[in-house]
């Protein structure tokens, strides 16, 4: 009986901890997930040299200039449909890679992707700051490589 009681709990806590491990997303979200895989052909942060700035830099960057999800998805969406320099709120990337192209995927799969960059959580890009770490850059920017280096991946 002690026996049971022991596996049992133990059973309880391995599917909390699965539960807890699957992020919840909304339906729009969930939609927005598959949908992102286009953007992953670039955004992917397992490439070297990057295509693109990591989403995990650009969803804090939108989320510290806007203050509602529905500012954040109206501005990822417009952005998106049609990229300009004066948009573009991380203009070092702009200025290394050059623009984003545009990508006029309606307003309902833009809707669903800027949603799902919105819930979900992104892994710090850490293979990605060691990789600009190793190339000179300006100060400024390489102290701020290295503080999220630091906060985030040791
Ligand atoms: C062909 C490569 C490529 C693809 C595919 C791509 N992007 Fe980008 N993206 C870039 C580059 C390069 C930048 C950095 C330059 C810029 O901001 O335009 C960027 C920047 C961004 C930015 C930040 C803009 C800012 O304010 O500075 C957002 C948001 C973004 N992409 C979203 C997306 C989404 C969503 C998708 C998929 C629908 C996507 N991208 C697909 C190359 C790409």
């Amino acid at each position: 009986m002690k026996y049971f009681r022991f596996s049992s709990l133990m059973v309880l806590m391995l599917i909390s901890f699965f539960v807890e491990a699957k992020e919840t997303l909304s339906e729009t979200a969930e939609l927005g997930k598959a949908q992102f895989n286009v953007c992953l052909a670039c955004h992917s942060q397992a490439l070297n040299p990057a295509k693109a700035p990591p989403m995990f830099g650009i969803q804090n960057r939108y989320k510290r200039q806007h203050g509602s999800q529905a500012a954040f998805v109206s501005a990822i969406g417009s952005f998106v449909e049609s990229p300009t320099l004066e948009a573009a709120l991380m203009k070092r990337p702009v200025r290394k890679l050059g623009l984003m192209p545009a990508f006029p995927l309606g307003d309902e799969v833009l809707n669903n992707i800027a949603t799902y960059l919105y819930e979900t959580t992104f892994d710090p890009p850490c293979d990605h700051w060691r990789q600009a770490l190793k190339s000179p850059g300006k100060d400024g920017h390489r102290r701020q490589v290295q503080g999220n280096y630091d906060k985030f991946c040791k």
